[in-house]
Formats: C-alpha cells, sequence, structure tokens
C-alpha cells in the first residue's frame, strides 16, 4: 500500500513509518523537520504543514491511506492542530478519492474510561496531566473526532492511554470506544494503526489500545514527557 504518514516527526510517528517499511509498504512520510528522518527503500519524505491545504493536498494525491500520529506539546494554550490539520487532511483525501484514514486521539475521550491504575496515577497522574495540563489538547482531538464522524471517510480514531517507549510491539489489546488500561507502547499503537488499515470492525467508530504485558517506569515515562526535545 501506499501510506502517507502525518507526525512522522514525532516518536509514534517514527515507529509508524518503520514499521510500515518493514512490512513492504511505500510510505510518505510527512514532517516540517525532514532533515531528522533518515532515508530508507520505500520512503518519500515530504516537507509539509499539516494544516497547509496546499500542501496537504500533494501528499494525499496517489495514496491508499492516511495514518495521522500529529500531536502537540500539551499545554494551557488553546490547541487547534488537530481539528485543523483533521479537515486539511479529509477534504484533500475527499478530492483525490482516498477512503481510509486512521488517526491518534487519546482514551480520555472516552467518557467511560475510567481504568482502574495505580494510586499514583488515579490520584497525581489522571487528574494532573489527563484533566487539567492535557485538557485543551483534549477539547481539540474532541473537535477532531467530530470532523471525522461528519466526514463521509472510511476513518478510524485510535485511542491511546499513556505513551511509552518500548521496542517492540506487544500483544495489545483493543475495544470498542477504549480499552481498560493505563499505558500503551508507541510500538503497539503504531502496529495496531497498521493492522486496523485492513480490518473492517471499527471503520467509522473509535477504539481504544492498551499494553498490558509490559509497564513502564512511571518517572522515566514523566522524564521523557516532560524534557523529550521534539
Ligand atoms: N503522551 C501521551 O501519554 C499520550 C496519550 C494519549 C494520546 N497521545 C497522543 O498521541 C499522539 C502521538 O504522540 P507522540 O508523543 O508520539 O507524538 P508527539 O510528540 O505529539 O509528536 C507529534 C508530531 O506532530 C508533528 N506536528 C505537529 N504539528 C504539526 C503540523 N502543523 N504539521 C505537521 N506536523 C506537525 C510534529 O512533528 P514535526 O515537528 O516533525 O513536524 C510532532 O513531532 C499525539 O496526538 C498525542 O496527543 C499522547
Amino acid at each position: 500500500m501506499r501510506i502517507v504518514v502525518f507526525g512522522a516527526g514525532g516518536p509514534t510517528g517514527h515507529e509508524l513509518v518503520a514499521q510500515a517499511l518493514a512490512a513492504g509498504h511505500e510510505v510518505t512520510a510527512v514532517t516540517r523537520r525532514p532533515h531528522l528522518v533518515t532515508a530508507r527503500a520505500g520512503l518519500t519524505v515530504a516537507d509539509a504543514d499539516a494544516t497547509d491545504a496546499d500542501a496537504v493536498d500533494a501528499v494525499v494525491e496517489g495514496a491508499d491511506a492516511v495514518l495521522s500520529a500529529l500531536g502537540v506539546r500539551p499545554g494551557r494554550a488553546p490547541v487547534t492542530l488537530y481539528s485543523t490539520a483533521a479537515r486539511t487532511i479529509s477534504e484533500a483525501m475527499g478530492r483525490h478519492g482516498v477512503q481510509r484514514l486512521i488517526a491518534v486521539s487519546s482514551s480520555v475521550l472516552d467518557p467511560a474510561w475510567r481504568p482502574s491504575g495505580a494510586f499514583f496515577f488515579n490520584h497525581v497522574l489522571d487528574p494532573c496531566v489527563n484533566r487539567v495540563i492535557a485538557r485543551t489538547a483534549h477539547d481539540d482531538m474532541r473537535r477532531m473526532e467530530a470532523v471525522l464522524r461528519q466526514s463521509a471517510l472510511a476513518w478510524t480514531v485510535v485511542r491511546p492511554s499513556g505513551l511509552f517507549d518500548h521496542p517492540e510491539p506487544t500483544r495489545y489489546l483493543v475495544a470498542e470506544g477504549s480499552a481498560d488500561g493505563v499505558f500503551t507502547a508507541r510500538a503497539d499503537l503504531a502496529a495496531c494503526m497498521l493492522r486496523e488499515l485492513a480490518g473492517e470492525r471499527f471503520v467509522r467508530k473509535a477504539m481504544g489500545v492498551v499494553t498490558k504485558e509490559v509497564k513502564p517506569s512511571i518517572p522515566r515515562m514523566v522524564w521523557r514527557e516532560a524534557v523529550r526535545r521534539r
């Protein structure tokens, strides 16, 4: 398949590109920092902003499917990236007859998501990070999901829980709406998105994906998310 990956400069985007190439797909990696993407067989790197209609139109033309791992650093400022890019990408896909779109959102968007995490998650991470620091990002993810619902595309919204890095995919769990779990390895998120390219079960639906086989170190995860260079 010819797959376009938005957010290819981020850590989930890197996983998506690597796993898609390993599976034999032709990949267009869309990033505003093309110098950070290593050239490989089967890979085209596009220097484009996901909110620029002309640039998005050019990269989407001729694709079989589009994956989005776009994201912003959480903060109190209003966020518009998710919804603006969703509109720009879905309109370009409509113009070029590209049907399949899989975009990353968050478990937090499912009002029923109340995972049974440990004390630190339930009383510190979830209320402080998910409900305060990342609130404006989640507000815009909600608008993104609404944009996709109103489109005619074969979309799937994939909602991970707290992301962490793990070198390879595990036997991750999925469920409609959200999955019961506190963490998701980026390798599992990417593997799940690539698998759903061929799946029917979650077309025009939101789904959750969580990792249970391995657990991150929470201090290392917080440190990584707080200080990582973008
Ligand atoms: N961290 C968590 O615990 C958590 C939990 C649930 C969901 N999520 C969501 O999961 C997704 C992936 O997260 P992640 O941590 O792997 O990645 P990330 O650090 O959020 O990176 C996303 C990438 O999006 C790209 N981007 C941002 N604005 C862009 C624009 N206007 N045009 C083109 N590219 C743009 C940036 O790449 P360039 O600068 O290279 O263009 C950035 O590297 C995000 O949506 C995040 O909100 C995260």
